[in-house]
């Protein structure tokens, strides 16, 4: 198949890349480098650097004859969308339209697109979520993950498209670089690589702080192959397993072989206390389920951090 992985020079998109060159696939990458890097894209990938959003990326679909678009690019700091939304709003769904609307007139046959599962169903109440639980975006980020899937559905709707739509949960493993605001496994390994404690941002109700699912890349980059023949509509990628804040530390701890302190720190304002995601739809429709649970894939993501 010929395939374009836009935002395929980031985290994830750079390893779907690879997985797709690995299954014979021809692939292109579309990337404007602004948080991805060059040297993640793998080599046997063609690579376009330009702006989803630009009329370059909308004749690269329109002449490309791509037969897939996976769609991993886009804004993702939830900070920043609070911070600047207009600039959200163009990366996230400008840039989807531009893709959407060259690949309709292209004659493109499926569109995968990457929604946020941690995002678009907002705070929940303690339990895993399937699909079907009414989303409640809480951020500008969160709304353009959920606009963008209400495209899709127009889309397959009245363009005959074909659709895939996977809410990730927080995705985690190599290659993850260590923001400010996201990425806690990598600022966890970072600390304990510089022997820095790390902060643990907890409400006074929750004493291990905040509870995430966390999914591994390779489980997601699994999903992106399934995905490429398999489904329609909507589907959660993640685990199901909700990890307090504490406990990861402690996971990662143990994954590293090292114990350092760690503090506590109020809680950061718009953090939502609990996520997790029921996948029970994936393995129905995808033939998806995890294969890594958190000791497994930390065991990876610690095996590469300290390869490099
Ligand atoms: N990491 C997670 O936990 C997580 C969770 C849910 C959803 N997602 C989604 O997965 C996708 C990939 O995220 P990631 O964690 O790999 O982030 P990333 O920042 O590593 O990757 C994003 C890539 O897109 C590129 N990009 C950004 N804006 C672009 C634009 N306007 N035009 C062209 N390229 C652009 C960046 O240079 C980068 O290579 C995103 O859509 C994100 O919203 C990620």
């Amino acid at each position: 198949m010929k395939i374009l992985v836009t935002g395929g020079a980031g985290f994830i998109g750079s390893q779907v890349a690879a997985a797709f060159c690995g299954g014979g696939h021809a692939v292109t990458v579309l990337d404007n480098l602004s948080s991805g890097k060059e040297a993640n894209i793998p080599a046997q990938a063609e690579f376009v650097e330009a702006d989803i959003a630009s009329p370059q990326a909308a004749e690269l679909v329109a002449d490309g004859g791509f037969q897939v678009i996976d769609h991993h690019a886009a804004q993702v700091s939830v900070p920043y969308s609070v911070k600047d939304p207009l600039f959200d709003l163009h990366s996230n769904l400008t840039g989807l339209l531009n893709l959407l609307e060259a690949g309709r007139k292209a004659s493109l046959e499926r569109f995968i697109f990457i929604s946020s599962g941690g995002a678009v169903y907002g705070e929940l109440e303690g339990a895993p979520v399937d699909e079907s639980y009414p989303a409640r975006p809480l951020s500008p980020y969160a709304v353009s993950k959920r606009s963008g899937e209400l495209y899709l559905d127009y889309y397959a709707a009245q363009h005959g498209l074909g659709t895939v739509m996977l809410r990730y949960a927080n995705v985690y493993g190599p290659r993850q670089v260590p923001h400010a605001e996201a990425g806690v496994v990598a600022i966890f390994m970072d600390c304990l690589v510089k022997g820095e404690q790390p902060t643990i941002y907890r409400p006074d109700d929750l004493p291990g702080g905040m509870l995430r699912d966390y999914a591994f890349v390779g489980d997601v980059v699994r999903a992106n192959l399934l995905a490429l023949e398999q489904g329609s509509g909507v589907y959660n990628i993640g685990t199901g397993v909700a990890t307090d804040t504490l406990g990861l530390w402690q996971a990662v701890q143990r994954a590293a072989g090292k114990e350092l302190g760690h503090q506590f720190g109020p809680v950061r304002q718009g953090d939502i206390r609990y996520s997790a995601l029921d996948c029970a739809h994936a393995k129905q429709g995808l033939g998806w389920a995890p294969q890594y649970d958190l000791d497994a894939g930390l065991a990876e993501t610690w095996a590469w951090r300290t390869g490099q």
